[in-house]
Formats: C-alpha cells, structure tokens, sequence
C-alpha cells in the first residue's frame, strides 16, 4: 500500500500549516516544499535590489532570473529546511517584518506567480512530496491525492506569530501583529490571481485550540484513509 503520493498544504499565515507539512514529510519520509518561502525569497531580492515593490513589470522580471531552491536543513539552528536565494542562504532573512509586510504585494503579481508555480509543479510532479502554501490544492498540484486546507481564528493565528516573534527576541505588541495579520488575510484571499481559498476537494481542519500532536494525528488519520481509498480502487482494476 503507497500513501498519497502528493500532499497539499493551504491555509492561512500562521495556521500551523508549516509545521505540520513538516512532521508529515518527516513521518512519511517525503520532500518538503513551502511556496511561502519562494514568494518571501522574490520579495528579499526585491528589497535588496531597491526595485519598488508597486514595480510590477521589473519584480516579475526579477522573479524569472532568481535562483530559488530549498533543501535539506545544513544548520541545525531550528530551521526546517534550507532556503538558498542566488546559491547565498536567506533562511531567516526572508523572515524579517520588512518581508512580511510586502510579500503579499509581491505574491499578486500573475507573473510571479507564473515562475514559482512552473517551479512548484516541476517539484510536485516527481511525487512524494509535501507541499505547502495558498494555492496549492487549487491551482499548483490540483491532481493531490491529498488536500488539506488548515484553518485557525485569526486571534490565535495572531497569538502564534506573537510569540515566536517575542522568542526570536523581536520588539512587537500583540495588537500589531493581530492587525497586520488581518490585512494580510484581507489581501491574500480578495486578489484577484490564486486567492487564498480551500478546493472543493480539500478536507479543512481547524486547529484552534488543538496542540501541534493533535492537528498531525488528525493529518495522519486522513492519510491513512487515503490509502485505504487507493488501496480500494486498485483491487477494483483488476
Ligand atoms: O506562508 P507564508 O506566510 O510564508 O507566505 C508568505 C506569503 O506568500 C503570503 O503572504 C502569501 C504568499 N503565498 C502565496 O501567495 N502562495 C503560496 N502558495 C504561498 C505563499
């Protein structure tokens, strides 16, 4: 019995979905790939180079001629995998609140869309994979076996993204983390390229209130039953 071959992550910021793409690729020994990470990589380029993020012509030419790969984590300092930007490691640059602020802007541009997607499938299609991101089940791996749309409050979300911030040392205020949450929610989910928003096919989970364990057993259990379903159908072809 295969498990489901391509996994599909969407949800919105701070929902917990990273971590969780994380320990089911870890558990089912499969590639994990966070499309959150690319757009926050277009958007460090952008910054660096001094290119106004409202240039839309100019980002989404930057977006065809970076370099862009994740792998493997080679710093044990936390991180999950490593992001490379040009070959040079933006792993926690790309984390800073100047990033934040504009990769929503960034991340709406059809053209840059169209360069992380094509790189997005070119991955997804060799298969046992966990993706994550706004648009996968929908728009970038729409054949997963698997989708999963991770939901929380935005109170919650807001509390999360706090207080890693606070860990990591950062100077932030509650409030305006919630705020800048809610406007990042607002912009990802009315654009009018891949808006955030679950397929039809996709099983939502809501994790507010639920430990990181708990939101990975649920996760687990469905994708057990999605080889029980494979398994099934597969009887059936002969
Ligand atoms: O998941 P994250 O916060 O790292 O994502 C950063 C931004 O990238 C977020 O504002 C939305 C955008 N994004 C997107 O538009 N499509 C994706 N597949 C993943 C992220």
């Amino acid at each position: 019995m295969s498990p489901a071959s391509i996994i599909a992550i969407d949800g919105p910021a701070a929902s917990g979905k990273s971590t969780l793409a994380q320990r089911l690729a870890q558990r089912l020994g499969y590639l994990l790939v966070d499309t959150g990470a690319m757009y926050r990589a277009v958007t460090l380029a952008v910054l660096r180079r001094g290119i106004p993020v409202e240039d839309e012509a100019a980002v989404s030419e930057l977006a065809q001629r970076v370099q862009i790969d994740l792998r493997p984590p080679t710093v044990a300092d936390g991180r999950s995998y490593d992001v490379l930007l040009d070959g040079e490691d933006v792993t926690w640059a790309i984390r800073t609140p100047e990033v934040d602020a504009n990769v929503s802007q960034v991340s709406a541009y059809p053209g840059v869309r169209e360069a992380m997607t094509v790189r997005q499938r070119e991955i997804g299609k060799r298969g046992q994979v966990v993706m994550v991101g706004r648009d996968i089940g929908t728009v970038v791996l729409p054949e997963a076996e698997l989708k999963i749309y991770l939901d929380a409050s935005v109170e919650e979300r807001a509390r999360r993204r706090y207080e890693e911030r606070r860990e990591r040392g950062e100077e932030v205020t509650y409030e305006a983390v919630l705020q800048a949450m809610r406007e990042r929610d607002r912009f990802d989910s009315t654009r009018q390229h891949a808006p955030l928003l679950a397929a039809e096919d996709a099983v939502v989970l809501d994790s507010t209130g639920l430990s990181v364990e708990e939101v990975v057993e649920r996760a687990m259990a469905l994708v057990v039953r999605e080889e029980r379903r494979a398994a099934h159908s597969h009887e059936g072809d002969d």
